[in-house]
Parts: C-alpha cells; structure tokens; sequence
C-alpha cells in the first residue's frame, strides 16, 4: 500500500522530544480530518520474518486482529502519548491516522498505542501530557476505567468483536 505525494506532503519526520524521530503536522488539521493512510509494508510471517539487515524494526509493527503488520516511512514513526492528538481508524483493508482534535501546524502527531492494544510491553513514557500514565500498562484493560470510556469510540471493529465480553463491562459513556 503507499501513500500519494499530497497525503506525504501533509507530515514530516524530524526528531522528536518524545522519543527518536516523530511524525509532525506540516498544515493544520481539524477535528475529524484523516491526516493519512498508514502506508503498510507487509504482513509478517514465520515465512516471511522481520529483516533486520534491511533496517526492519519490531517497534514499528502494529497487531491488529492477530495479525502483525509492518508499517512503513513514515507512519512507522508515530510517537505514543497518553493524551494523543490522534487515532487509527481500519477501513476494510487500509488503515488511516485521524485527528482526535484540532492539529496546530510543527504539532507532533501522535496516538495512543494501548488502544485496540488487548496486551504487550509495558515501558516508561516520556509523552510529556499533563495525564501521562509514566508508565504504559500493556492492554487497553489496564487503562485507568474513564480512559478506557473515552477512547471507547475509537476501537476498531476487530477489537470489538474480539473482546466483546469484557467492553461490555465498560459503563456507558456520557
Ligand atoms: C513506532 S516507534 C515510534 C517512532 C520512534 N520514535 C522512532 O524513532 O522510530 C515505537 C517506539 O518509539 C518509542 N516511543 C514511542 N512513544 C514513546 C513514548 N511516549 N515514550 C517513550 N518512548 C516512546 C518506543 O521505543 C517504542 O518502542
Ligand atoms: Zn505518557
């Protein structure tokens, strides 16, 4: 899957004061407003592994419905924060990162990677929101219960289907 020059030319990567390299706003966006479709390598497979020798990274797949999936320049480089500007959204077969908010022009854009996240590492966070958890709990279950509410409407069809039973403990949001 790639992307088109128009939806490239709307971000950059450049270092980051959250971690190595970030992926950063290049126009404004507004609330709603698809800023790109995640541009998808390949899917990765016992027979067709992670290729450290060709720069492959671990850290830049993402899991979604038991899949894992290698993401490409630049999405790969999207930052965690626990207050995030953003979201994937999974439309059928394609991916796009959407703006959670109003996105200033230089803003970072970043997501966070506990949602449609059922279990993974935990790490120390260096986000720098006012609510940053420190540390990432590893699932979507462990979020503290009002933020597991407020990022309930962003899950993706599979994580919903996947783990209905336990969403379904989830109070109803206002
Ligand atoms: C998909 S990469 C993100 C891009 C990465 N900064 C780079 O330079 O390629 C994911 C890795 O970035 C780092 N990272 C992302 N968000 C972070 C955060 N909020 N705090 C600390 N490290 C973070 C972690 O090492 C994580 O495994
Ligand atoms: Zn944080």
């Amino acid at each position: 899957m790639t992307t088109t020059d128009d939806e490239i030319d709307a971000t950059e990567v450049k270092e980051s004061p959250i971690e190595g390299l970030g992926l950063f706003a290049t126009r404004e966006f507004v609330e709603g407003e698809t800023i790109r479709r995640v541009n998808i390598v390949r899917e990765i497979t016992d027979a067709d592994p992670i290729r450290p020798e060709a720069g492959e990274r671990i850290e830049h797949c993402a899991y979604p419905d038991g899949k894992v999936v290698l993401w490409g320049y630049p999405d790969r480089h999207l930052n965690h924060s626990c207050d995030p500007n953003a979201y994937e959204r999974y439309v059928d077969e394609h991916v796009e990162i959407v703006a959670r908010r109003s996105i200033a022009m230089g803003e970072e854009i970043t997501v966070d990677y506990l949602v449609n996240n059922a279990g993974g590492d935990s790490w120390p966070c260096q986000c720098g929101a006012t609510r940053c958890r420190k540390i990432t709990a590893g699932s979507f279950f462990d979020l503290p219960i009002e933020i597991q509410c407020e990022y309930r409407p962003l899950l993706a069809e599979w994580f919903v289907s996947n783990h209905g039973d336990r969403l379904a403990r989830i109070p109803i949001w206002p």
